[in-house]
């Protein structure tokens, strides 16, 4: 078993509904029983369709929502029992890059503003040190430091991508959250920016929770790969065997709809919408658009079990998908 920097365990959250019931408040289930484990310096990459709890597992993760249930524990220290300094202390080590850096950003800030806060909040790199560790953090994501007296409206998308890159790591942090941190970009850019994570991550081995909707992107830079499905775990195991030979109906469905790849054997569609969080489907959540499924699928929840080597899966079907064979 690696060392683990990060580990949820049993995490289930829901959100208040919108629309109360006649008698009770009725309650959207989100997250359910996740489990998750993240070494030292290592990417997991978490994929799923919009709505599958990706962004709030995300945000549970580095407690900046609270969960209903479950732990998250950090280096070792559970997160739970902490006080609200002692909290705000350990985010030194915890950071989140967003999807829409300008959203993020102060546009009254200049870059030099924004990351100097970022510093200043922990008591980081002081007084004379200050400026220096500025310029370095420009040069960490491939800027000028030249640039730091410039606002956030004065530069591209990608280039305000690499300044949500450099507050996140201004205080070396040694896990970041990247939620959606290429989607808005160009793919010319995409690519260029989720080089660069892969560089910063080799470089100072923070280790990541990468998530995107694009399995193709989240293969490229992770070392393993959540599935996540109406707020379940679907699939875990190493990225390459996971997009490449998926094992779970539902992945083998996310790697069909890529229109670049041409996956081994057929391609499965995925039929319908997914369903409402409030009325999942008995026993696998995935039933209703499985192709595979069977009158068996119904009965209980699939357990995530271990399927072969850091390969886990939340199916019934021994026989079907066997790609990595
Ligand atoms: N603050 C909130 N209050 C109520 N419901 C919420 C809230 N935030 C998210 N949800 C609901 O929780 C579910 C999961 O949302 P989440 O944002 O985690 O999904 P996601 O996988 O990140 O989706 P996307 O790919 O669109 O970013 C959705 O059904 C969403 O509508
Ligand atoms: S348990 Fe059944 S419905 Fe669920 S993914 Fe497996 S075959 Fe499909
Ligand atoms: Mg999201």
């Amino acid at each position: 078993m690696p060392e683990k920097l990060v580990e949820v365990v049993n995490l289930s959250k829901s959100y208040q509904s919108a629309k109360k019931g006649l008698f009770r408040k009725s309650r959207i289930p989100v997250l359910r029983n996740v489990d998750l484990q993240i070494a030292p310096g290592e990417i997991l990459g978490l994929v799923g369709e919009s709505g599958s709890g990706k962004s709030t597992l995300g945000k549970a993760v580095l407690k900046l929502i609270d969960a209903d249930e479950g732990d998250i524990v950090f280096d070792g220290q559970n997160l739970g029992g902490l006080t609200t300094s002692q909290l705000r202390a350990r985010r030194k080590d915890m950071q989140i890059i967003f999807q829409d850096p300008y959203a993020s950003l102060d546009p009254r800030k200049t870059v030099r503003a924004a990351l100097s806060e970022a510093l200043e909040t922990h008591g980081l790199y002081t007084g004379d040190a200050q400026e220096p560790r500025l310029e370095a953090l420009m040069k960490m994501v491939g800027l000028s430091a030249e640039f730091l007296g410039r606002l956030p409206h004065e530069f591209s998308g990608g280039q305000r991508q690499r300044i949500g890159i450099a507050r996140a790591l201004a205080v070396e942090p040694r896990f970041i959250v990247a939620d959606e941190a290429v989607s808005a970009l160009d793919v010319s850019i995409q690519a260029q920016v989720l080089n660069l994570l892969a560089d910063l991550r080799r470089d100072t081995g923070v280790a990541m929770l990468f998530i995107s909707h694009d399995l193709s992107v989240v293969r490229f830079i992770s070392d393993r790969v959540m599935v996540l499905y109406l707020g379940r775990v679907m699939e875990v195991g190493p990225a390459n065997d996971v997009h490449f030979a998926p094992a779970h109906p539902y992945t083998a469905a996310l790697v069909s709809a890529e229109p670049s790849l041409k996956p081994k054997g057929e391609r499965i569609g995925l039929k319908g919408e997914i369903p409402s969080p409030m009325n999942p489907p008995s026993g696998c959540v995935f039933r209703s658009r499985c192709p595979f499924a069977i009158g068996a699928c119904d009965e209980k929840i699939p357990e995530l079990r271990l399927i072969g080597q850091g390969r886990y899966k939340a199916c019934i079907r021994d026989d079907i998908l066997k790609g990595a064979e």
